[in-house]
Parts: C-alpha cells; structure tokens; sequence
C-alpha cells in the first residue's frame, strides 16, 4: 500500500497569469518541497502555461480546473484534455460541488470527464460532497455512493490507478466550517470500504482520497494524521504563497 500524500491548491476563479508567476516565485522561496508528498495546483485555463512555466523545477503538477470530454470540435467556450495536456499541466479537477451547483454538471458528465482526462494521461481529481440538507437529513453516504457510482461508471480497477478522489462536504467549502478530522475521517472510510466493493481491496488500498473545506495551516496536520485521508483541496487557503507552504510543509 503507498498513498503519497497529495496536497491541492485550488484557486478557483482567482489570480491572471502574471500573478500566478508572482505566485510560484514566493512559494518557490518558502518551501524545499519535502520528497515524501506531492503537490498540484488548480489554476484558471488562462494560467495554465505560465504556471507550468513558473512552476518549472519543482515537483508541483499543475492542473486545470474542468475539462470537456470531445477533443476537439464545435464546442464555444470549452477546453479539452488534449489541450490543458498540451500545455504541459498534468491534472484536471473534475466535478467540484460548485460546478455541479452553479453550472449543472452531472454525475454522467463528470464520468465522461473523468473519461477524457484518463485517455489525455492526466491525472482527475473527482470532487465529490454533501450538502448541509443532506446531510442533516442522515443521506450522506447515499449521497456520495450515488456521486461515485455515476462518475466512475465503466472504469476498471486498471483505469483507476491515477484516479484521486477528493471528498469536499459543500457545507465546509469557503465557510470556515471544517469537518472535524473525525467527521472526515469517517466518511472517507467509507468511501475506501465502496472502493473495495465496486472495485477490489488494491483500488482501495491504492486510491488517494483527499479531504476539502476550509483546510488551513492549522488544522491540516491533525486532518492528515487520520488513517484514511491522503491529502487536502485547498481553495481560499492556497491564494497566498505563505499559507499554502505552511500547508504543503505541515509535519508529518
Ligand atoms: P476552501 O475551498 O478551502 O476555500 O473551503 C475548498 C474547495 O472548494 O476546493
């Protein structure tokens, strides 16, 4: 069993390419990069090149936020996976709640997204999430079953090798709300035990699950000493190169 811990930034809809460079510079002075851990960035398309670009000699893999899952055609507005590749980026975030909320992606889109990315040899990260409702209403596991199932739909335990999949309660995201490391923990639990039922006890053992929601530089080391949880997607506290390497470094 080896899950390398994986820490993700995501900036979401923030920061141009210039401020990105000015970004990677900072955190460039501010951490080694421990060797046992690996850490990707979400970035807006605009940025992806200079990311990559200013990222260059480290270890951070560079990621897109989306993808569309046709290579090439007439689809306005849409990126695909040959494309975010081609700028040398090497992940793409797929599914995250605010995508599935305020852009109407669906549990059979982000399959086909998952799908894409695969054959374009990046790595997804599949966001799954409850909301507040449902889980007040006890259907947190029902909620996340039915998300897993509908995304990783036809996939193989081979075709799962690269797969991370990062579980973001909606009610945690950007709230300052964290599930406990506790809470966390139970949950991705659950999510390795289906792992193992739908695919076999390897995936399960392989598969990097990540926790997402208002993770910071202290609280990250306590959500990272659970048995279950590979890593954090970070959104609000990877804007600034010093959070984010506090983030990156936090003691094992
Ligand atoms: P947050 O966002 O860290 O600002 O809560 C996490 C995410 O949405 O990925």
């Amino acid at each position: 069993m080896s899950r390398k811990p994986l820490l993700a930034g995501n900036w979401k809809m923030f920061k141009t390419s210039a401020q990105a460079r000015e970004f990677f510079a900072d955190l460039i002075k501010l951490t080694q990069f421990k060797a046992d851990r690996e850490v990707a960035f979400g970035v807006p398309f605009p940025t992806l090149e200079a990311s990559v670009q200013a990222a260059h000699g480290t270890p951070v893999i560079i990621a897109a936020q989306d993808v569309y899952w046709e290579n090439e055609g007439a689809f306005t507005g849409e990126v695909s996976a040959p494309m975010i590749a081609a700028t040398g980026a090497g992940a793409v975030i797929i599914g995250h709640s605010e995508r599935r909320q305020m852009f109407g992606d669906t549990g059979e889109w982000v399959n086909k997204k998952v799908k894409a990315t695969l054959a374009a040899k990046l790595m997804p990260i599949v966001c799954v999430g409850e909301s507040l409702a449902e889980r007040e209403a006890n259907k947190t596991f029902d909620v996340l079953d039915t998300q897993l199932t509908e995304g990783l739909a036809g996939f193989t335990p081979a075709d799962m090798t690269t797969v991370v999949i990062a579980y973001e309660p909606v009610w945690a995201i950007g709230t300052g709300k964290t599930a406990t490391p506790e809470m966390a923990e139970e949950v991705h639990a659950h999510i390795r035990k289906w792992l193992a039922g739908r695919f076999d006890q390897a995936v399960a053992d392989n598969t990097r699950i990540l926790y997402g929601g208002s993770v910071k530089p202290d609280n990250v080391a306590k959500l990272m000493s659970q048995a279950d949880i590979d890593g954090a997607l970070v959104g609000g506290a990877s804007l600034e190169a010093a959070s984010f390497a506090k983030i990156i470094d936090f003691d094992a």
